[in-house]
């Protein structure tokens, strides 16, 4: 089977060049952001922050509790996250749980569960996955390892347009805050932080438009595949 991994900062398009490439190749797409993004909810739905802080060791104790699946909606034609059999797709993606999710992706435990199942999903199929570690930790002979990256204000720039084309009320501010935020604590955390692996491809894609991002990594993939 086959892997390709991305990994890179927040906001650097990772998903969607990879749900892009994951079509054109017919390979599965995983987002492993998401499942780190599951776990916060569910610590949040189960009373796990205390003065907004993680409660890491009733975390730990609950990890049994939960169940994470991905299944694709033949309506939308997207694969959709779920936590203990319920869509929480659209749950995940809000301010609450990207204000809290790094400093859960930061436990040990919750990340040696999460890579458990990322790598069981790989077995059978080919995949593309998405995330912090994905190369250096996860998949670390994958075929393809790309390291995507652009300036903190233009990422930014891109997730507030998205989170305004959902309705959120949040300000550009807020969006550059909770990226530095991430970034800094993904990448100094001591288990598996984000780093650039020395094998990786860099992206920096500050410049280019989606369709020039998507044609400059398949010129890279189509030389070897
Ligand atoms: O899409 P965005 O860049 O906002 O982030 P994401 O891919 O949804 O990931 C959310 C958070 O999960 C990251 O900021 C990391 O803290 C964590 N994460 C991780 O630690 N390892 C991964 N493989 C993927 C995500």
């Amino acid at each position: 089977m086959k892997t390709i991994a991305i990994d890179g900062f927040s906001s650097t398009g990772k998903s969607t060049v990879a749900k892009q490439l994951a079509k054109q190749l017919g390979y599965v797409y995983i987002d492993s952001g998401a499942m780190y993004r599951a776990v916060t909810l569910f610590a949040l739905q189960h009373g796990l922050f205390v003065d907004n802080q993680i409660d890491k060791a009733g975390l730990v104790s609950e990890l049994d509790q939960i169940d994470i699946d991905f299944n694709f909606d033949l309506n939308d034609q997207k694969s959709h996250i779920y936590l203990n059999s319920q869509n929480v797709e659209h749950l995940i993606r809000g301010m609450e749980v990207s204000s809290r999710v790094s400093h859960v992706a930061a436990i040990p435990e919750v990340r040696e569960k999460l890579v458990a199942l990322q790598r069981k999903m790989s077995k059978t199929q080919n995949v593309i996955m998405d995330g912090r570690d994905i190369g250096s930790v996860v998949f670390p002979n994958a075929d393809f390892k790309f390291f995507m990256t652009a300036t903190p204000e233009e990422r930014a720039r891109r997730r507030f347009k998205e989170l305004k084309a959902k309705g959120d009320d949040i300000s550009f501010e807020e969006v550059l805050e909770n990226l530095k935020m991430r970034d800094d604590i993904d990448s100094s955390r001591s288990h598996s932080p984000l780093i650039q692996t020395e094998d990786a491809i860099v992206i920096d894609n500050t410049t280019l438009s989606q369709q020039e991002q998507l044609q400059l990594m398949r010129s890279y993939i189509d030389n070897y595949l």
